[in-house]
């Protein structure tokens, strides 16, 4: 009997055989009909040649085909008849205009992004932790709503307009906070920034990020408190953290942000097998890396150093080390220290559930940013989605409850108002946009999601945010599973 070796083995060698004859076949017919060398060639390489190399062929031939036939069509027309057929676009001289252009959504974006960036950069945005099953769970839970519109409801006249903790905002939307935002674009976070002030939003600046406290207000000089927050992580040095408060006061950041769901790092597996280092190292991988997408080295090189400016002059360091920053023995006591010490408005970013919620308020916290750190952290942690209800009526009506993770559609940020959100902050959302084309690109993931907010609103049949606040449980329903 033949063991399961012996059978892959005579299915090789079969195989060999009949790709062997198909190509003698072929080449033989060629010859008969005098199809000459090139057609000849041209059947070996289909016959022989792998996938790709097949496909390239097939692709010149059709193009070739296509090219004779359009040269004969346009020979038996004249230009003015073809100008009654086709408009002519205007095309932009812009790359990058051209490129953000051509994304109708956050996944064009997406798509375009990883085109771009080297793959251990794209990994560090796209990533997250352990299997990433919260990452997936997080978009999915938004998903699971269905709109129940109201018909003929007048919608002509549209209010996107909203109040968060007392500054007026033309659309419920935020820029979350990203650590090393410059790895992904020298426009970085000042050009996050850049881009939220020009749409009336919040940016949020990150304790990891690659532009300082100070640096950021200086570039952004006339952004408002109620514009500008900034996040804090509660590091193992707490004088370290006592500082950062102190500087985020002094230059006129309103609102402080304590991400609490970050006690020891997120095992983030891509990053691991990818060996990402904070900045990038010079191996061998990244050599090669040059080679692939220079457009990206070259504007990181030429740009200043990457580093955690907000701990300037820090080692390079693996993202495995950054675990040094963070300290599992933070407590509800440090977030009544921090209230102490900061006067402007503290919100706590975190995945917390009604219990939590509640003890936050007790302490004197202004907000909850409902988060699961985009599936970055505790993977399987619930969908923040799902907590906005519970946590709702834990907190009542007037605390102000935004939300994260798993936003990539201006439907999303409905349900979440719809759910009892004030607004939705994104992440991913607007790094695509970055890593896609810079500033431009966080104003296009903007445009992108304020213009789906909106048409989503209409739809719904509802004219006002407050509206939708106010009517959201009857205007959306669990989808059928
Ligand atoms: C983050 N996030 C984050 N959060 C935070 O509090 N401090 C930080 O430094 C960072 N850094 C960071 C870097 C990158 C690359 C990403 C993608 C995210 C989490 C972020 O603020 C937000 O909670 C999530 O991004 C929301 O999930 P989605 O919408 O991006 O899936």
């Amino acid at each position: 009997m033949l063991g399961e070796v012996d059978l892959q083995a005579a299915d090789v060698a079969a195989e060999a055989a009949a790709s062997a004859s198909a190509t003698a076949l072929a080449t033989a017919w060629a010859r008969d009909w005098g199809l000459g060398l090139p057609v000849t060639t041209a059947i070996v390489v289909m016959t022989r040649a792998g996938t790709s190399v097949r496909c390239l062929l097939f692709r010149s031939i059709y193009y070739t085909w296509a090219a004779f036939r359009a040269r004969s069509i346009v020979a038996t027309m004249k230009v003015r008849d073809m100008r009654k057929l086709v408009q002519l676009r205007p095309v932009s001289l812009n790359a990058t205009e051209r490129r953000l252009s051509s994304c109708f959504d956050i996944a064009d974006l997406r798509r375009v992004a990883k085109r771009r960036i080297p793959r251990p950069v794209f990994d560090y945005v796209d990533g997250a932790a352990d299997e990433e099953i919260a990452v997936k769970a997080n978009e999915a839970a938004f998903r699971a709503w269905r709109f129940q519109p109201r018909a003929l409801a007048g919608v002509g006249t549209l209010d996107t307009t909203t109040q968060v903790l007392g500054s007026a905002l033309p659309v419920p939307l935020l820029l979350g906070p990203a650590g090393y935002t410059r790895m992904m674009h020298p426009d970085g976070e000042i050009g996050a920034a850049r881009a939220a002030l020009r749409h009336g939003v919040p940016y949020i600046l990150s304790t990891m990020a690659a532009t300082g406290i100070e640096e950021l207000r200086g570039a952004v000089g006339g952004a408002s408190p109620g514009s500008l927050w900034f996040q804090l992580y509660v590091t193992r040095d707490r004088e370290q953290a006592h500082d950062l408060v102190k500087r985020a006061a002094d230059n006129g950041y309103g609102t402080l942000v304590v991400t609490v769901d970050t006690v020891v790092a997120g095992n983030r597996v891509r990053d691991l097998r990818n060996g990402l280092t904070i900045p990038p190292s010079l191996t061998l991988g990244t050599v090669v890396q040059v080679g692939a997408k220079p457009g990206y080295w070259w504007r990181l090189l030429s740009g200043p150093a990457l580093d955690y400016a907000n701990f300037a002059g820090g080692p390079r360091t693996t993202i495995r080390q950054t675990a040094e920053f963070f300290d599992p023995d933070v407590t509800w006591a440090d977030i009544e220290d921090v209230r102490s010490r900061w006067a402007g408005k503290l919100l706590i970013k975190g995945p917390l559930g009604p219990a939590d919620a509640r003890r936050a308020v007790e302490l004197g916290v202004d907000g909850l940013l409902l988060s699961n750190h985009g599936g970055r952290q505790l993977d399987r942690a619930v969908a923040p989605a799902d907590l906005i209800a519970p946590v709702r009526e834990a907190v009542g009506p007037s605390l102000t409850l935004l939300v994260d993770s798993g936003i990539r559609h201006g439907a999303d940020v409905a349900v979440a108002l719809a759910l009892g959100a004030d607004a939705a902050v994104l992440g991913r959302a607007y790094l695509y946009g970055l890593m896609a084309g810079g500033t431009a690109g966080v104003d296009r993931a903007l445009d992108l999601l304020t213009s789906q907010f909106r048409s989503t609103m209409q739809l719904l049949g509802v004219t006002s945010v407050a509206e939708l606040r106010k009517r959201g449980r009857e205007l959306i329903t669990r989808a059928a599973s």
